[in-house]
């Protein structure tokens, strides 16, 4: 026993990849073996077999392929008596002949099929098969035999057997009369697609059928699946499966479906129909299943309610080509009354542009597991959509025209139990955090991004180190993921990229550039304001440049001030006298050397003020007038300003230090104060930083020769 098991274990490693665990010997032409599928099947192959051999006792299945029987006698099947045969297949043996006594011992059979027996009559079949011992016949199995028609009277032997299944496809067959499988009252599964069948009677049709399969024909409506008289009972109460698909049916009435109360499954794929009409599939009380795939080439309309069913739980409608944008088309009905479906598959449609539409359509469905919107033009993603999918596990996105998005968490909000996120095949150049919210990320388990046009270059550093430590599964990476940009990058693998020790900025070049902008703008501030501040010295320091230069450049006469017994005569009023007192003199008096004509100090005891001023002006080369807010508010000292402008019309302007202590505000300005400001330039004290400069100017200005009559403008 053990030997034994070891010896199968060994056949079954050695031959894993043939589809059988264990071979025995038998006829040269034939494979004897217990298939995988524990079947325990021989087939034997080749045109120069002209008859069916022996086999091992385990042999119950049989399969002659392509040998050449040609003529099948009484004894022809002699050899399948000595085993337990239970299922035959006699495909293209060149059969012309079988005898009428030739299938009754086989007492076991439980499925027979002839296929591409084109050489042998329906009516030599219709004899042999009748005679058959039926104790175990479950199955019949009529194909591609190129029958033009099937006698009425085919199953009348088999009033009393126990046939379950009957398939007669691929041949021509086109009129079907309801007597033809009377007969047959256990019938359960019965398979006539792929002929030419315009008719069908289902009149008398077992009543146990529950799968009837009438696809590949030329039919141009449903089949009447009620009784015609008043009572409209169904022919089929307990169908289970119907595929009309491709036949002729442009359209279905809205009472078609009515007499079936079992009907799970309608297939009625490739149909010519361009309009789906209101509620047709509502009579179907247990309908599960619906497919439309392909159908109306394409599906011009769906009317209000044309989905209206409690039970429906998976509906393919792909490759309908139908405009969801359409204006008689309601989104808002299609799937209102659909709240079971669990399976949508759209594929191959044109999605509504309007992402109001997209809700109205979609929102209703909240069982829905798996939606396939794949090829449906889609080029940006609903906001309000998904979110209200709450069943949502399988989404697949492909082929669409897809591109960045950035509000991620809006999109998949409360997504959590998406598992399955297919986005093959669009035009995604980069994955960053906000593309996918981090919970949808979390609970995903299988993500497909392959044919996009990922672009390899800093901006996916995100992308490429969650690649690195996510778990989950990154379908077809890393093969199908490739770079598209940088130009250079085009067409390599993103692994590549993912790969190669980059050095990318901390973070994004626009933190980068604000950063900069700030700095500059701080840097121009703070320039501005030293600006401001030193206006006084910068003024002062240019005052006194150009009496330097013009001293170099020889524009100024030299002329002593050695005549005058005072060095400058120094206007300036009382409000800034401790200024004068205390700074100017002791700056110019102490440190400079030069004698100043003060009023205070030097004015002559007893003579008049004019007599004073005329007086002492006279005896001083030059004319200092400290100008401030109180000297312009002082009326004796613009009187003051008026004599000693006559002094300037005569001797130039250089006469002149005006030194500006306090700025004057415009409102105190006179047009005397102005004339004397533009005479000549004037000299800004300013306190603490600058304060060197303005003395050095100061000074110099003073010591300045005094030019031939009114000297250029400085
Ligand atoms: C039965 O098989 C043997 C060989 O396996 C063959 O010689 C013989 O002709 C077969 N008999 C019939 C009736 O086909
Ligand atoms: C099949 O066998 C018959 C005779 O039994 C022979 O005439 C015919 O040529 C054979 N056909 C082929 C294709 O071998
Ligand atoms: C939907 O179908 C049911 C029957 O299943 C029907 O009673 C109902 O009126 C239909 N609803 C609409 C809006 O047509
Ligand atoms: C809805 O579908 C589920 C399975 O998907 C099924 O168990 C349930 O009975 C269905 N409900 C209705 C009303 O048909
Ligand atoms: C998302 O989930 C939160 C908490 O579970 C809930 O309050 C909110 O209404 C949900 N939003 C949507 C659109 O379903
Ligand atoms: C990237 O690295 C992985 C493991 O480190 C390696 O298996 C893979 O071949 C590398 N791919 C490329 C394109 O360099």
């Amino acid at each position: 026993m053990r030997i034994y098991i070891l010896f199968v274990l060994t056949v079954c490693f050695l031959n894993i990849g043939k589809g059988y665990v264990m071979q025995k010997e038998c006829h040269k032409n034939c494979k004897c073996a217990i298939r995988r599928s524990k079947k325990r099947q021989a087939v034997c192959r080749g045109r120069d077999l002209h008859y069916i051999p022996q086999f091992p006792e385990m042999i119950l299945s049989v399969i002659m392929s392509g040998t050449n029987l040609t003529n099948i006698d009484k004894n022809g099947f002699k050899n399948l008596t000595y085993i337990r045969l239970k299922e035959l297949t006699l495909d293209n043996n060149l059969i012309t002949f079988i005898h009428e006594d030739a299938f009754i011992n086989l007492k076991y059979l439980d499925s027979l099929s002839i296929v591409q027996e084109t050489n042998l009559a329906v009516n030599v079949i219709k004899v042999s098969v009748g005679k058959m011992e039926t104790r175990n016949l479950r199955s019949l199995y009529f194909k591609n035999n190129n029958w033009l028609f099937l006698p009425v009277d085919m199953f009348t032997s088999f009033s009393y057997s126990e046939i379950r299944t009957i398939g007669i496809y691929g041949n021509s067959l086109s009129e079907l009369q309801s007597a033809t499988f009377s007969p047959l009252k256990k019938l359960q599964k019965l398979y006539m697609n792929k002929n030419e069948i315009e008719h069908i009677d289902l009149k008398g049709i077992s009543k146990d059928l529950v799968d009837l399969r009438l696809n590949e024909n030329l039919l141009p409506k449903v089949p009447e699946l009620c009784t015609k008289d008043r009572r409209g009972i169904s022919l089929v109460n307990k169908l289970h499966t119907l595929d009309l698909s491709d036949n002729n049916i442009g359209d279905i009435r809205v009472q078609a479906f009515q007499c079936l109360p079992n009907l799970k499954k309608l297939l009625l794929n490739r149909i010519p129909m361009k309009r789906i009409r209101s509620n047709i599939f509502a009579s179907l009380p247990v309908l599960y299943s619906l497919q439309l795939s392909k159908i109306g080439f394409p599906l011009q309309k769906i009317d209000d309610y044309a989905f209206n069913s409690s039970t429906l739980s998976r509906l393919l409608m792909d490759v309908a080509n139908f405009h969801f944008d359409r204006e008689e088309f309601n989104p808002q009905t299609i799937f209102s009354l659909s709240p079971n479906l669990s399976f949508l598959n759209l594929d191959h449609n044109f999605f509504p542009k309007n992402e109001t539409k997209m809700q109205q359509i979609l929102s209703p469905l909240v069982r829905l597991k798996n939606l396939i919107i794949s090829s449906t033009s889609l080029f940006i993603l609903p906001k309000n959509v998904f979110p209200y999918l709450k069943s949502l596990e399988n989404l697949t996105l492909s082929s669409n025209r897809l591109s960045d998005w950035n509000d991620g968490s809006q999109i998949f909000r409360n997504m959590t139990s998406l598992r399955n996120l297919n986005l093959k095949d669009n035009f995604i150049k980069i994955i960053n955090k906000n593309t996918f919210p981090a919970a949808v990320l979390k609970s995903l388990k299988v993500l497909d991004l392959s044919y996009n046009s990922f672009v390899c270059t800093c901006d996916q550093l995100w992308f490429t180190e969650w690649i690195k430590s996510t778990k989950v599964k990154l379908l077809s990476y890393p093969t199908l993921y490739k770079c598209r940009s940088p130009p250079s990058l085009d067409g390599t693998l993103l692994q590549k990229y993912v790969n190669s020790s980059k050095e990318c900025p901390l973070w994004n070049p626009i933190y980068t550039t604000v950063i900069i902008l700030l700095l500059s703008a701080t840097v121009l501030a703070v320039i501005f304001a030293i600006i401001m501040k030193c206006q006084t010295n910068i003024k002062n320091y240019l005052y006194l440049w150009r009496i330097n230069y013009n001293r170099r450049r020889g524009y100024l006469p030299l002329q002593d001030a050695d005549d005058f017994e005072y060095h400058a005569f120094v206007v300036y009023c009382d409000a800034d006298r401790q200024w004068v007192h205390q700074k100017f003199l002791k700056k110019l008096e102490q440190d400079e050397g030069m004698k100043l004509c003060i009023h205070h100090r030097d004015f002559e005891i007893g003579e008049s003020i004019t007599a004073n001023i005329n007086n002492y002006l006279e005896k001083s080369w030059k004319v200092v007038v400290i100008l401030s807010n109180d000297f312009a508010k002082s009326e004796w000292c613009q009187w003051e300003v008026d004599v000693v402008q006559e002094r300037r019309r005569r001797q130039g302007r250089d006469v002149f230090l005006l030194i500006m202590l306090k700025n004057i505000d415009s409102k105190h300005m006179t047009n005397q104060l102005r004339a004397l400001l533009d005479s000549a330039s004037s000299l800004k004290y300013p306190m603490g930083v600058g304060e060197e400069l303005f003395w050095t100017a100061a000074v110099e200005t003073l010591r300045k020769p005094l030019g031939h009559p009114p000297t250029a403008l400085l």
